[in-house]
């Protein structure tokens, strides 16, 4: 069976063509990614307005270039999967209202995905192996969670940040420094020249694994001001990073401890992060856990991964003819 996926939660217009059976045996035939990172750049951030419009712009080039990769027709697609929420709903009600067309058009099903579960399914992709129950660290410009996935459809919020995703807290420390958008990437590279010679906050808090990132925010910026020009970017950046990937693995291998889970995998856009990525499986081998991380490819937004959690849920019969879905700024993963 052949599923297309779609993605244009944020600012990357992507469709993915995916070949999957009942076995759980994945065939990427396509992955096209239309990135608005240049545009978005000028100002600093994401223009949700500015970004829906490149939307409708991009997304019946990208479905052109999927079906030529993939050499497709449409007619040979079961199902049409797409991300309904959460995220910018202007820029997901272009990919909903797209799924919708193709779907009534071709008179076939919709599978309404939600990002995260996209985010957690792009580690089936790499490691075939991997099977439920396991603990996800769920790290992204929007999230900051610790999720038991029950089943391959079946999710449980854990823990969660109270206030900053730390993909976020990464962007605004860019910017505190200069680095510009988007942030994790440049921040991370900085780190890499520096050492963690600064002293920055850790926000814990009693009998909860939950995130908080808005402290170390404010510290970087308060050392940004007082520092000035003596600020050294090179360690400021290097003592962020060290300190918001020691607080993630240490909640995420607490998390499988306290439940008793011996699998730990890693998903969303800061999981590009080689120092996450090389934390994470250093702590996890000493405690005895199997963790799994996604290739670099699928760990931001791309629709390969929306492909894969929709073939999932198409598996598990939850897919719909019903073209009033809509697309949802918020969206709660336990509900799917
Ligand atoms: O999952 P994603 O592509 O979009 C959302 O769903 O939010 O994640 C984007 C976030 C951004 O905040 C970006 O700065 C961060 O992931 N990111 C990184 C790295 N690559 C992307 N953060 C730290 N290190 C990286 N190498
Ligand atoms: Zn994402």
């Amino acid at each position: 069976m052949k599923i297309l996926g779609i993605e244009s939660s944020c600012d990357e217009t992507a469709i993915s063509i995916l070949e999957f059976d009942n076995k759980y045996n994945f065939k990427v035939l396509a992955n096209v990614i239309s990135s608005q990172i240049d545009i978005h750049k000028e100002f600093g951030g994401v223009v949700p307005e500015i970004a829906s419009r490149h939307h409708i712009k991009n997304i019946g080039g990208v479905l052109d270039k999927a079906l030529l990769d993939s050499n497709t027709k449409l007619e040979e697609v079961c199902a049409i999967a797409v991300t309904v929420g959460p995220g910018l709903v202007g820029a997901l009600l272009v990919g909903v209202s797209y799924a919708k067309a193709l779907a009534y058009a071709l008179d076939i099903p919709l599978v309404p995905v939600h990002h995260i579960a996209g985010h957690i399914a792009a580690n089936y992709i790499t490691h075939e192996e991997l099977k439920p129950p396991f603990i996800s660290l769920v790290v992204s410009g929007g999230h900051s969670h610790l999720i038991k996935v029950e089943d391959y459809t079946k999710f449980k919020v854990l823990a969660k940040t109270r206030d900053d995703a730390v993909g976020e807290a990464f962007d605004k420390v860019a910017r505190v420094v200069g680095l510009g958008y988007p942030g994790g990437p440049k921040v991370s590279e900085m780190a890499r020249k520096g050492e963690a010679k600064y002293k920055l906050p850790t926000t814990k808090f009693e009998d909860s694994l939950d995130f908080s990132f808005s402290g170390i925010k404010t510290a970087v910026i308060n050392l940004a001001n007082k520092e000035k020009e003596n600020l050294n970017k090179e360690n400021l950046c290097c003592t962020f990073e060290e300190n918001v990937v020691n607080v993630l693995v240490d909640h995420a291998v607490t998390c499988c401890k306290q439940n008793n889970i011996k699998k730990l995998a890693l998903a969303g856009g800061v999981s590009a992060n080689t120092r996450l990525r090389e934390e994470l499986q250093i702590q996890g081998n000493k405690n005895n856990l199997e963790v799994y991380i996604p290739e670099l490819k699928y760990t931001t937004d791309n629709a390969t991964m929306i492909a894969v959690a929709g073939a999932l849920k198409y598996l598990d019969g939850k897919f719909t003819k019903d073209l009033s879905i809509n697309a949802k700024a918020s969206m709660n993963i336990e509900e799917e």
